[in-house]
């Protein structure tokens, strides 16, 4: 793991300040359209409100993905790694990858001074082998009032600074994750600019799910200006329970009412994915307490993880009254991850299929 500093970007801050906030739309619109072709692999994960497992969704994807690339390498097949971002100051995915508090944790500072001042972006290379992440945290708290300032000033193509910064390295990363909460509204422009697919987690009651898809719909309906290809191109269920291998009546119920309000809102019924990340916050706690995405904390758990120094297994891990971690239910957590994840992606390139043929056309 080591930190790399990506310089000779070209300056986003210039582009941006090419606008004025009376700026003619259609100059606008030719920015969008040089932008898209190259943002197709940004995916963002988002939903109308906190605490619906975006973080624990995005990170455990971007897991599954790097292993993915991982296991291309070895077959001797091009691959590239994946880049994980989130944009909330919880800065939360730095404990999903146990990167909280250790040497590279630098609180988000580098991906502000990135952002805003065009400074180097700062990476961390290998947070594991094809998995590389820019750290968030406290800094990224003050994003919204230097976005303000150059909104104030430059109009709504300000908007697309993230979208600008991360043109130009897409090209290097399979798929880029983007994890941001709706919560603040120019986090949340900046996100919705930047990425080509969402992703959205449905955890808890009917009314808190149907309430966040309608939050969301009508995001993507606002962002319209500057990203006419952004849509949910996703819907995962986590926290819901699994009897006998099958999901509940809980959450066949709700796949059907979601079914009425999609088709209302016009939105195709394939996005619900048949895979769910099952009840197990338990199991999610520890891992994240951890540092360690579902999938390493099951090899964990059944005693197969190796310390990369040592070449000996790593101790099993234990909650906090010295209890080992039920590995049963680290390792079905870990597949649920993997089906939602193959599932995801499926839909989102038969996206980009799409959207390439509109290129074409
Ligand atoms: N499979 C699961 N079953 C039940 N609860 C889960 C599961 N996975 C994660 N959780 C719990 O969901 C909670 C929220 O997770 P997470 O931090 O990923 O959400 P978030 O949407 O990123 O939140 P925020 O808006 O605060 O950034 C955590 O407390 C986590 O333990
Ligand atoms: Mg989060």
């Amino acid at each position: 793991m080591d930190v790399i500093e990506i310089d000779g970007l070209s300056s986003r801050l210039n582009v941006i300040k090419s606008f004025s906030d009376m700026s003619d739309p259609e100059d606008i619109d030719a920015l969008v359209s040089q932008l898209r072709p190259r943002l197709r692999n940004v995916i963002g994960t988002t939903i109308g409100k906190g605490g619906e497992g975006k973080t624990t969704l995005t990170a455990n994807m971007a897991y599954v993905l790097a292993a993915a690339e991982r296991e291309r390498a070895s077959q001797g097949k091009p691959s590239k790694p994946i880049l994980y971002i989130e944009l909330d100051s919880n800065g939360n995915g730095r404990l999903n990858l146990g990167i909280r508090g250790g040497e590279f944790d630098d609180e988000g500072l580098g991906f502000f001074e990135a952002l805003t001042e065009d400074k180097a972006l700062k990476i961390i290379q290998g947070a594991r082998p094809c998995l590389d992440m820019v750290v968030s945290g406290r800094h990224n708290g003050d994003i919204p009032s230097s976005l303000t300032k150059l909104s104030d000033k430059h109009g709504i193509a300000s908007y697309l600074l993230l979208a600008v910064l991360l043109a130009q390295i897409s090209h290097q990363y399979r798929w880029i994750l983007l994890d941001f909460s709706p919560g603040d509204k120019m986090i949340q422009r900046l996100g919705l600019a930047a990425c080509t697919h969402l992703v959205a987690p449905m955890k808890g009651s009917d009314n808190a799910v149907i309430e966040g898809l309608g939050t969301l719909a009508t995001l993507v309906r606002q962002i319209r200006r500057l990203n006419h290809e952004v849509a949910i191109a996703s819907l995962v269920f986590l926290g819901y329970r699994r009897v006998n291998d099958e999901p509940t009546r809980q959450l066949t119920n709700l796949r059907k009412k979601l079914g009425i309000l999609l088709d209302r809102a016009h939105i195709r019924p394939e996005v619900v994915v048949d895979a769910f990340v099952r009840d197990g916050a338990t199991t999610a706690n520890l891992s994240r307490n951890y540092g360690m995405p579902a999938g390493e904390f099951a090899l964990a758990a059944t005693g197969r993880l190796i310390d990369s120094d040592s070449g000996e297994p790593v101790d099993r891990p234990r909650d906090e009254n010295g209890r080992l971690a039920d590995p049963q239910r680290a390792l079905d957590l870990a597949r649920d991850y993997v089906d939602v994840t193959a599932q995801v992606i499926q839909l989102i390139r038969q996206r980009n299929h799409e959207l390439q043929g509109d290129d074409a056309a």
